[in-house]
């Protein structure tokens, strides 16, 4: 019997290194990375109605209407890659109805991962932020340097990432986060986000290593 596909959910606030380590778990566990931020900004870059209208919030760093969201994250869950090598969902479900719906239609996580930074160190990290448009790289002025000069030259900033916008982010976060964590409460993993990128990341390693250890334990019993 082969066991199914990991179902993964990344959460914490805005800079807390979200879409850092995704990178580091799609490229260990080959999983498909869904993230509501990046569907949002792919929208927004195509010029599309829900592009426009997403925007207006995402400037404002509120929550994009569930209408927008809901529909996007869940397509994009249905389709085949996702479906065959398990996902890694990151930035959604930020609010309790987005975590309802994502239970009607079926989705439930094996884990979720919660990245804890506190709020001064995530400032810097926001204001510091730099990515690769060839690549889609995330980098950071002070600590994720690019390896070039010629990757340098590139770099872009996001739209939302002043100082001003990621405070206005952070409140939204803080206000939504408990009724989220509430729902996932008995498979939650609470990871030190202030450590080096590396052993945050051993530490997600650990957790996911863990659960398919005890998959498999229990297909070996059948
Ligand atoms: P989204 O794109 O998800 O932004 P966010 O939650 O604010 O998170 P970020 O992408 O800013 O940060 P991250 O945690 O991925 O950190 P990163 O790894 O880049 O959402 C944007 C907007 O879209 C929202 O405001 C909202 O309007 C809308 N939206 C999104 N999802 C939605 C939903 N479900 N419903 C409704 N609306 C939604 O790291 C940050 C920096 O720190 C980088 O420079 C990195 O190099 C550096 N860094 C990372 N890890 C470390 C480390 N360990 N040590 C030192 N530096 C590090």
């Amino acid at each position: 019997i082969k066991a199914e596909p990991l179902k993964v959910m990344i959460s914490g606030a805005p800079a807390s290194g979200k879409g850092t380590q995704c990178e580091l778990i799609t490229k260990k566990y080959d999983l498909v990375h869904i993230a509501a931020g990046d569907l949002l900004r792919a929208e927004v870059a195509a010029g599309t109605e829900n592009g426009r209208r997403a925007k207006e919030y995402m400037e404002k760093g509120q929550l994009v209407p569930d209408e927008i969201v809901v529909t996007m994250v869940k397509e994009r869950l249905l389709q085949p890659d996702s479906q065959e090598k398990g996902w890694l969902l990151d930035g959604y479900p930020r609010s309790s109805s987005q975590a309802t719906a994502l239970k009607g239609f079926g989705f439930q996580p094996d884990i979720f991962i919660l990245l804890e930074v506190p709020e001064e160190i995530l400032v810097e990290r926001v204001v510091g932020r730099r990515l690769d448009p060839v690549t889609g790289k995330i980098y950071h002025l002070k600590y994720s340097p690019p390896e070039t000069e010629e990757i340098a030259a590139r770099l872009t900033q996001r739209f939302d990432d002043t100082e001003e916008k990621v405070k206005l982010r952070l409140l939204t976060h803080n206000k939504n986060v408990e009724a989220v964590l509430s729902m996932y409460g008995d498979i939650t993993v609470r990871v030190d986000g202030t450590l080096s990128k590396e052993d945050v990341f051993t530490r997600i390693d650990a957790a996911l290593r863990n659960l398919l250890g005890q998959r498999q334990a229990s297909i070996d019993l059948k």
